[in-house]
């Protein structure tokens, strides 16, 4: 199995929504045995928390039911566990390389490497922002998570 941790920085925007996106189109594909997904934040502030009501409102309007998640922090196991550790930006690429041992085997990288869009490497931090920012911020990673899909869909199943 493929396991893909997605990174922010509360675990209670961007990430888990990225974490909700992913598993329906994994359950949706029939991938569930193949890839699996979590997501936790770089910061401890949201511990235990559900994400951000704007968050799932955003999600809900859109299908997914993201409140039964609970934000969590990156840790040490994190490395052992996952394939793929996919920060959310620059800041939280930072902190995981940083915690990351020197002999991590999978990859660290930017979610939106997996975008199309060339010109567009972060996911925005909404938290501060107005509603609008939850928006956008569930456009780009939809499409960044259907480029990942194909990427880590085996060529048989
Ligand atoms: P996230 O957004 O990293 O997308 O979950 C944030 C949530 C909380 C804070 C910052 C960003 N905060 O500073 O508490």
């Amino acid at each position: 199995m493929t396991k893909v941790l997605f990174v922010c920085l509360g675990n209670i925007c961007r990430s888990p929504t990225a974490h909700g996106i992913f598993e329906k189109m994994i359950a949706e594909a029939g991938l569930q045995n193949h890839i699996g997904v979590d997501s936790c934040g770089t910061g401890a502030w949201h511990i235990g928390n559900p994400p951000d009501d704007r968050t799932i409102a955003a999600a809900a309007g859109r299908g997914y039911d993201l409140s039964a998640l609970r934000a969590r922090k990156l840790c040490a196991a994190d490395f052992d566990d996952f394939d793929y550790i996919l920060a959310m930006d620059t800041r939280n690429l930072a902190d995981i390389i940083k915690n990351a041992p020197d002999n991590y085997p999978g990859r660290i990288q930017l979610l939106l490497d997996y975008l199309e869009d060339d010109n567009i490497l972060e996911v925005p931090d909404p938290y501060y922002g107005n509603g609008e920012g939850f928006e956008r911020v569930f456009g780009l990673i939809e499409s960044a998570c259907e480029s990942l899909l194909k990427e880590l869909t085996p060529v048989n199943a």
